[in-house]
């Protein structure tokens, strides 16, 4: 654990002289460990002369920070309007069921996100995968996908 803390503190103290330091040292961390460790938020408030608050503050507004380690695959499904009038309500249910998590929840093989619009409205509904964006989703499709993620190991984080 102090050598997590070290590091922490390596990368943090880089931006310490930086006005708006906070946003790159959070984004270094995360790059570096996959998350923000939450017992690593005193020691960056502490380095950038900042309060606790101010920097659990801005993990919190930034749905990207990760405060848990990330799981091995990402599944970020469209919920925006186009998709929703395609039917992926119904693909919402499928996954949590199928995933056995809620939205926005890391799960110890899958974390299942919220996106709003992919730009694939005209295929919708639309994910992405690791990634890699997929149309025109129907529940077999998505359960492939899923499939995929749990006979694999690790994917690729956007
Ligand atoms: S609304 Fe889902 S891709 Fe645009």
């Amino acid at each position: 654990m102090s050598q997590t803390k070290a590091s922490v503190s390596e990368l943090v103290r880089h931006w310490q002289d930086v006005p708006g330091g906070l946003m790159p040292a959070l984004w270094s961390i995360q790059n570096a460990f996959g998350h923000v460790p939450s017992h690593a938020v005193p020691e960056i408030a502490s380095i950038l002369n900042l309060s606790v608050a101010e920097v659990h503050g801005v993990i919190s507004f930034y749905h990207d920070f990760k405060t848990e380690p990330a799981s091995a695959h990402s599944i970020k499904l469209c919920r925006a309007e186009a998709c929703q009038a395609m039917g992926v309500r119904a693909l919402e249910t499928f996954a949590e069921q199928r995933l056995g998590v809620k939205f926005d929840e890391q799960g110890p093989l899958v974390c299942l996100e919220s996106v709003y619009c992919l730009g694939l409205c005209a295929c919708a509904p639309a994910a992405m995968v690791d990634g890699k964006l997929h149309a025109r989703l129907n529940e077999q499709k998505l359960g492939k996908l899923i499939d995929e993620c749990e006979s694999t190991e690790a994917g690729a984080h956007d």
